[in-house]
């Protein structure tokens, strides 16, 4: 992937006219990964906007990102059968070994943690995911043991 330094070469292939703005977004996202904060000022720049219009429409259209997407995905389910066998214990233990709450991101990236409704292991929970991979009987003794393994 390019680097937010190349930005000035993306942008060099798209005409200084304002409709030119979404596809130069949409290059700027397919080559970095997300469209970096930094990169707003030279976008606005190019396209003859304040920056405060650019950073408007990024936010705007939810396909884009103003960073990384997280490495690892974890989603803990939120529905009854699970809260009834300790998920709000369990969703506790895992934002503090995670470092964030439900819908946030670990201060390094590395960790989206999310809720989700019924992964139907109802007669077995709490459950979780951990990149796409279901989890369950999973009490909080047992989350750390799960995530080194999903990790490997
Ligand atoms: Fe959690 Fe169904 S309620 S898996």
């Amino acid at each position: 992937a390019a680097r937010a330094g190349d930005i000035s070469h993306i942008l060099a292939g798209f005409p200084n006219s304002q409709d030119q703005l979404l596809p130069a977004l949409h290059a700027v996202q397919d080559r970095i990964g997300h469209v970096p904060p930094e990169s707003v000022e030279r976008i606005a720049g190019h396209f003859n906007l304040s920056r405060a219009e650019v950073h408007g429409v990024v936010t705007f259209y939810h396909y884009f990102r103003g960073a990384p997407p997280a490495r690892h995905v974890v989603q803990v389910c939120r529905a009854e059968a699970c809260q009834s066998v300790g998920g709000d214990a369990l969703l506790a233990h895992v934002g503090r070994a995670l470092g964030c709450g439900l819908h946030e991101h670990s201060a390094d990236g590395a960790f989206a943690l999310e809720p989700v409704y019924c992964l139907g292991q109802c007669a077995s929970g709490p459950a979780l995911t951990i990149d796409g991979a279901v989890h369950a009987r999973v009490t909080p003794a047992r989350f750390d043991a799960v995530l080194d393994k999903a990790l490997d």
